[in-house]
């Protein structure tokens, strides 16, 4: 969670530069931000260096930059925090600082013997104004350099004394240097010109300043001067050499562009994605597939909508392949850790490849022997690095906290596997490329007005609905996930044979709920299940190739197959983000969320 970025080097507007990069990461963490900058002024003739520190609640993206006067500085950090350890106040913002600003630190993750750790710095009488365990950790850092002086050394050993997942960007009013250190949580190096060097959480913080990064691995920790860039592999106590890697997608990617919302850009990009994503090399579809079939147990692993592409997968990999695969989402994992063994194939599906709990269900398999897959978006992500084989979803940024292209390129991506499974990838990419066509149709003005419409009708409710069958299942719970995450209304998915089970006791008149039809051996039961729900007084939305009689409304998607579950979800999608501008939220950065969860 949370965006950070730093900058060290020859220019003398660092603290601008950082702020702007962070508006880039908003998506990441955005109930409040601040900035830390290293000034060295002349005080009474003598060159006295400082640390000009500003913190705010709220969304950085709210920032005028030109309405707060900054200083000059060539070194500085910003962070935008998504809170863990105490509420959203300005003293619990990011950067934190120890005793006259010798340490000042951001920090995203947690530090999960944070109150371990404050007793000890209590008893020796460090006082603290924040209820953060980023606090503890700045005034560990600072007992570390007061028994030393050294601040790379000051870091190495605080380091040591935390657990948790983390990243840590470090500064001191005496040094100018920056040191920033990984475990868990992503960091990435730009190389800028003339020894400039960036640190951020992505690389859209600093994309318009360079196109050239290296990785930072867990355990590792780069220190950053005027001599350059130095990596620590800090296991084996050591310097390491990094590679520079060449971003190739440029900045107008991760624009809005004309639309008004990152939420709606990426749903409309829908139109090429598909595309994209099953535009993949085939042999290494074919050696994933054979993967598969060899594998002694395939697990798809990933959380929240990634969790429910894989449950889609799993329907997938039965009907296509008639191969039997393991869904769980990445928290669960370790619970099922005994039956993985050497021979086991682990596929982790994210679209970041950082998320927290898929990484640490990732890191339990490898430790079991198993063999490591990822299926994710961003290139370079810590899921990529450390899997056997990667397959990427070529979406593109996705920004808006509310997955939607991603989504639907996981989905085709794992529908072309399972055709290659079942020794038919032709017949695979077929239909999808067919289907890429056909949404590429689907989603016109029209369309989207269509369900405009229907968003105004049902804006007020309490409550709603979504039931599908078979691997529409899994998104009539990923519909209510993208309805959950945007409108605010409280809503649910269900299974359509389960509602009588239970569930249908909560529809009353007037109460709308979505069914997710496919034009397959389930259209009639699932369609039961809607009269069912309409007899109750249910309003019934029908996403669907064909009008039926039961349907209040109904909104049309393409018949496509085994690809349904890819083209029902986008309706979901659309009425999902209209609601939330009817109702006043904003899309792209949803109370209580942040996009890439790198906390457990
Ligand atoms: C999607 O709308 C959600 N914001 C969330 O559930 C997301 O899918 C989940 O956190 C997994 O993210 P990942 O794909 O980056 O691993
Ligand atoms: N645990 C820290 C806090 O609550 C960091 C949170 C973050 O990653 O933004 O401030």
């Amino acid at each position: 969670m949370c965006g950070i970025i730093a900058y060290r080097g020859h220019k003398s507007n660092a603290a601008r530069m950082v702020l702007e990069g962070l508006k880039k990461l908003e998506y990441r963490g955005y109930d409040s931000w601040g900035v830390a900058a290293r000034t060295e002024e002349k005080k009474g003739g003598v060159e006295t260096p400082d640390i000009f520190i500003h913190k705010k609640i709220g969304k950085i993206g709210e920032l005028n930059l030109s309405e707060l006067s900054l200083p000059r500085s060539n070194l500085a950090m910003a962070h935008s925090r998504w809170a863990t350890h105490g509420g959203v106040t300005v003293k619990n913002a990011h950067p934190h600082a120890s005793l006259e600003k010798d340490i000042v630190i951001i920090h995203n993750g947690i530090v999960e013997n944070y109150l371990e750790l404050k007793k000890e710095l209590i008893k020796n009488r460090y006082e603290f104004v924040s209820e953060t365990d980023t606090e503890v950790a700045a005034h560990v850092i600072h007992s570390e350099y007061a028994k030393c002086g050294d601040l790379e050394k000051a870091v190495l050993n605080a380091l040591k004394k935390f657990t948790g997942r983390y990243a840590f960007l470090v500064m001191s009013k005496k040094h100018d240097m920056l040191i920033a250190a990984r475990r868990g949580s992503p960091l990435i190096v730009g190389k800028g010109e003339n020894g400039d060097y960036f640190v951020a959480s992505d690389i859209p913080a600093f994309r318009a300043h360079t196109d050239e990064v290296m990785y930072l691995d867990d355990e590792e920790m780069v220190v950053i001067d005027e001599s350059g860039a130095r990596f620590m592999d800090l296991k084996k106590n050591k310097e390491v050499t990094k590679r520079l890697v060449k971003i190739t997608w440029d900045t107008k990617e991760a624009e809005k562009g004309a639309f008004s919302h990152f939420m709606i850009k990426e749903i409309m990009d829908q139109k090429e994605t598909i595309h994209r994503a099953i535009n993949q090399d085939e042999k290494l579809i074919k050696k994933v597939a054979q993967a598969i079939d060899k594998a002694f147990g395939t697990y798809l692993v990933g959380c929240g909508t990634t969790g429910k592409v894989c449950m889609v997968g799993s329907y997938l990999f039965s009907r296509i392949a008639h191969k039997h695969i393991n869904v769980e989402f990445g928290s669960e994992f370790p619970n099922f850790r005994h039956f993985i063994r050497k021979g086991s194939l682990f596929v982790a599906v994210s679209q970041s490849g950082e998320t927290a709990d898929t990484l640490e269900a990732m890191e339990v398999a490898k430790e079991k022997g198993a063999k490591l897959m990822a299926l994710v978006n961003v290139e370079g992500s810590s899921m990529d690095r450390l899997a056997d084989i990667s397959i990427y979803q070529k979406a593109g940024p996705e920004k808006a906290v509310a997955s939607t292209k991603a989504t639907t390129a996981q989905m085709a991506i794992l529908t072309l596997i399972a055709y290659a499974c079942a020794g038919n990838i032709v017949e695979g990419k077929k239909l999808l490329l067919e289907t890429a066509s056909l949404i590429n149709d689907m989603l016109n003005p029209r369309y989207e007005d269509h369900i405009r419409t229907l968003a105004e009708k049902i804006k007020d409710v309490e409550s709603m609905y979504v039931i599908g069958r078979g691997m529409n299942y899994p998104m009539a719970l990923e519909g209510a996930i993208k309805l959950q995450e945007v409108s605010y209304i409280h809503a649910e998915g269900f299974a359509g044979g389960e509602l009588k089970h239970g569930p249908i006791a909560l529809i009353t008149k007037g109460t709308p709920c979505i069914a997710l039809v496919a034009n397959d051996e389930m259209k009639n039961e699932i369609l039961s299940n809607a009269i069912e729900v309409k007899a109750r007084g249910g309003f019934i939305i029908g996403v669907s190739p064909t009008n039926e009689e039961v349907f209040d409304y109904w909104i049309k998607v393409p018949d496509v197959g085994n690809a349904s579950p890819i083209v029902n979800i986008i309706p979901v999608q659309i009425l999902a983000y209209h609601l939330a501008l009817l109702r006043k939220n904003d899309p792209d950065m949803p109370r209580n969320l942040a996009k890439s969860v790198t906390v457990k």
